[in-house]
This record gives C-alpha cells, sequence and structure tokens, in this order.
C-alpha cells in the first residue's frame, strides 16, 4: 500500500514512546457490523513494554467507541498532530452511535495493515491493539491493550517522537476547549 512507504515500523516494545508525551489520541474501532468509528481520548497512559506495549486508556461505557471494542477485541490508537485539532473537535462532538462520523464528517481515511480498521490520514503515527482486559468502574471502563503493530512517520519518529518539530507536534487537552501542543526540546 502505497501510504505505508511513508513511515517506518516502530518495534511493539518501543511504541509506548508514542504514547509517554501525554498527547492526546484518537481510538479508532469497528462495529460488529462493519461500520468505522473514532473518538478522540485524553485520559490514557503507557502501562507496560514487556515484551510488548501496554496502554490504557479511560471509557465512559455509552461511547459507541468502548461498545465496538467489546464485540470486536481490537482498536487502534492515531496520534494525531497539532494541525488536526479541528478533526479531533468534530469527532469529540457526535456519538458513532447516532452518525457514521466519517461519512458525515467526510474523513479521508486508509486502512491499518493488520487489523483492517479505518484510520484518519496524516497523524503521527498509528498503534494497532488487541483488546487485553477492561477494569470496570462505575461509569467508565478502564481498557488496556496490547499493541500488535505500530508506525510513525519517517519524519515524525526517529527512535523517539521528534516533537520540537513541526510536523510532529502532538495535541494535549487542558479540558473544555482548551488545547497546547509542545514546544522546545530541553536535554
Ligand atoms: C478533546 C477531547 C478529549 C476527550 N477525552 C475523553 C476521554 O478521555 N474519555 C472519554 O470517555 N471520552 C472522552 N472524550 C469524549 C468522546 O470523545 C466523545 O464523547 C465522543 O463523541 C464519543 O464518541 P463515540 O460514542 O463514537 O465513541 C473526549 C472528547 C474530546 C473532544
Amino acid at each position: 500500500m502505497l501510504i505505508m512507504e511513508n513511515f517506518q515500523a516502530v518495534k511493539n516494545e518501543k511504541a509506548y514512546q508514542l504514547l509517554n508525551s501525554g498527547g492526546l489520541i484518537i481510538v479508532c474501532t469497528v462495529s460488529s457490523e462493519g461500520i468505522y468509528n473514532m473518538a478522540p481520548i485524553a485520559w490514557h497512559c503507557p502501562v507496560d513494554y514487556d515484551k510488548t506495549t501496554r496502554l490504557l486508556f479511560v471509557s465512559d461505557l455509552q461511547h459507541k467507541t468502548y461498545a465496538n471494542i467489546i464485540d470486536t477485541k481490537k482498536f487502534v490508537i492515531a496520534l494525531p498532530s497539532a494541525n488536526q485539532v479541528e478533526m479531533v473537535k468534530e469527532l469529540g462532538s457526535c456519538s458513532g452511535h447516532k452518525v457514521n462520523k466519517i461519512e458525515h464528517l467526510h474523513l479521508s481515511t486508509f486502512e491499518s495493515p493488520v487489523l483492517k480498521i479505518a484510520l484518519p490520514l496524516d497523524c503521527i503515527a498509528y498503534l494497532e491493539c488487541n483488546l487485553h482486559s477492561v477494569v470496570m468502574q462505575e461509569t467508565v471502563g478502564i481498557v488496556l491493550g496490547d499493541v500488535i503493530n505500530a508506525f510513525g512517520q519517517k519524519d515524525a519518529y526517529k527512535g523517539r517522537l521528534l516533537s520540537e518539530n513541526l510536523n510532529a507536534k502532538t495535541i494535549h487537552h487542558l479540558g473544555s476547549n482548551n488545547f497546547i501542543t509542545t514546544a522546545d526540546k530541553l536535554l
């Protein structure tokens, strides 16, 4: 696939490096009927890297994202760049329970190589994950996934995120309508 030429592989046990800066993610899923969905998630974290990266994120139990993951046991994390903040806001303002967001927002997508889930174009990196487990809380599930395949844009990841470069700047959510991005490399 031509699009994949823009990426380099990220080792599964190093994929946590893509999340460690805390950049907001888009969780991409598919329903058991084959309808794709995407939702922004700010609350997430890597939890292990031996033998692969394990990560967690917090999802409201009402989200279509959550229902899709429970049904299919898989998802893909996309790491959007700062110039995709409007898409992030739009994806977070409607539910896949009510609309097909990809059609509704006219999003350009490509298919993830292993799990075959539609992904938004032009993100910094992508992590394909199998569901590991869910820790239930009252109204949310803490979803844990294991990375089975990860890849980053060649000019945005070289052994680490190149967060000081314009095309590798992640989005960080401060609550409400407040977003920031990464600044200079200190060390
Ligand atoms: C910037 C941003 C961050 C968000 N972070 C989270 C989060 O960490 N956990 C969560 O459950 N929902 C979060 N949301 C809300 C969901 O993305 C939103 O409700 C979305 O419409 C759910 O879509 P779905 O029903 O198709 O899964 C966030 C929304 C935005 C805009």
